[in-house]
């Protein structure tokens, strides 16, 4: 049965791929898009989601803008990574015809009011933290909130231990943490330990151009600049597409296991935007998070390739081949290189 979502995202490259994912899905109706500032400045975030929606052929899918600050830290963008057009310089032509009509939480309260709604959210979690101090009433009718974000044992990638939704607005996060708390509500969160373990490498992309030409060119030209990053940053031979994993685990939760815990984020200091997950009971708190740890890499390819191609998965045959092991893609040094020479020496 279909479930109704609102896709709260700051496209962003792997945002692009994950609304690419979800519109490609039987299992989902996206009622609407909600952007947050976050890789991209709003404005740009809508820009670039209404650029998906047209390559995609639903621009019927209503965007919203939302929030264009933090809730209390400067607004950091993540441009550096995602291109000056936060989607990796591809400078795709703007889609005319967009209006500012209802703001992301007025859409939000809406449609979550109407009826079941999920929200699964890939960027800061600003946006549903206003929506939690606007109308707790709609924010606790929300059916189900994945978010990506945060990370567990895995590193940070913002700091040795904040993932860039959570480190851009720790407040926000902190707050929804807090909001599934006070409600006895859990999030399913979806962090660097497990997207990690999906990485996008040039093989993979190959396999996608030569299976579908048209979709493969256009997701080689949004990640090249990821490419680019990945490699710079990490010596890493492919990008790590987190959000997609989002979607896809939202629609089937085979992809990712993981531990119910009690979680907060930490909102300032050295570990600022850290989830600090409490495995072990010390607070002797409820769970209100299910913290995903482990995830299947090619299970999570033939969903993105099936669905996105629009193939059955007989035709993947290929893919094992190109998932070198269960739970690894690509190289990876596993530290920042602090300089090219060091590297190299
Ligand atoms: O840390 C990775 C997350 O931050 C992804 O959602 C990426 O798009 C950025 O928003
Ligand atoms: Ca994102």
């Amino acid at each position: 049965m279909k479930r109704k979502v609102i896709i709260d995202c700051d496209p962003g490259i792997d945002d692009s791929l994950a609304l690419m994912l979800a519109l490609s899905m039987e299992e989902l109706e996206v009622a609407g898009i909600t952007v947050v500032c976050g890789n991209s400045p709003v404005e740009m975030g809508v820009s670039n989601a209404r650029k998906i929606l047209s390559f995609m052929g639903r621009l019927d899918v209503p965007v919203f803008a939302g929030a264009e600050t933090p809730l209390k830290r400067e607004y950091v963008n993540a441009l550096d990574t995602h291109g000056s057009d936060g989607l990796g310089e591809s400078f795709l032509p703007e889609i005319p015809g967009w209006e500012r009509t209802l703001s992301a939480t007025g859409f939000m309260a809406e449609t979550i009011k109407a009826g079941p709604c999920s929200v699964i959210a890939l960027g800061p979690l600003t946006n549903l933290a206003v929506l939690y101090r606007e109308d707790p009433l709609a924010f606790s009718r929300i059916e189900e909130i994945v978010s990506m974000g945060g990370c567990f044992r895995s590193h940070g990638n913002c700091s040795p231990v904040a993932e860039y939704n959570y480190w851009a607005d720790p407040d926000g996060a902190a707050l929804v943490y807090e909001a599934m708390e006070n409600l006895g509500k859990t999030i399913s969160m979806v962090g660097l330990d497990v997207t990690r373990k999906i990485v996008l490498t040039p093989d993979l992309l190959e396999y996608m151009k030569r299976l579908d030409p048209h979709m493969g060119e256009f997701v080689a030209k949004i990640t090249k600049f990821y490419f680019d990053f990945h490699w710079q940053q990490e010596h890493l031979i492919g990008c790590v597409i987190n959000d997609p994993l989002a979607v896809a685990y939202f629609a089937d939760r085979s992809l990712c296991s993981g531990i119910m815990a009690y979680t907060q984020v930490e909102r300032s200091g050295l570990s600022m935007g850290q989830t600090v997950v409490d495995s072990m009971g010390f607070y002797r708190k409820p769970a209100n998070a299910l913290v995903l740890t482990e995830t299947h890499p090619l299970a999570f390819f033939r969903l993105f390739f099936s669905r996105l191609l629009g193939i059955g998965e007989p035709h993947l045959e290929l893919l094992p081949a190109l998932i070198k092991e269960e739970g690894k893609c690509g190289a990876f040094l596993g530290c920042l290189p602090t300089t090219w020479q060091e590297v190299e020496a």
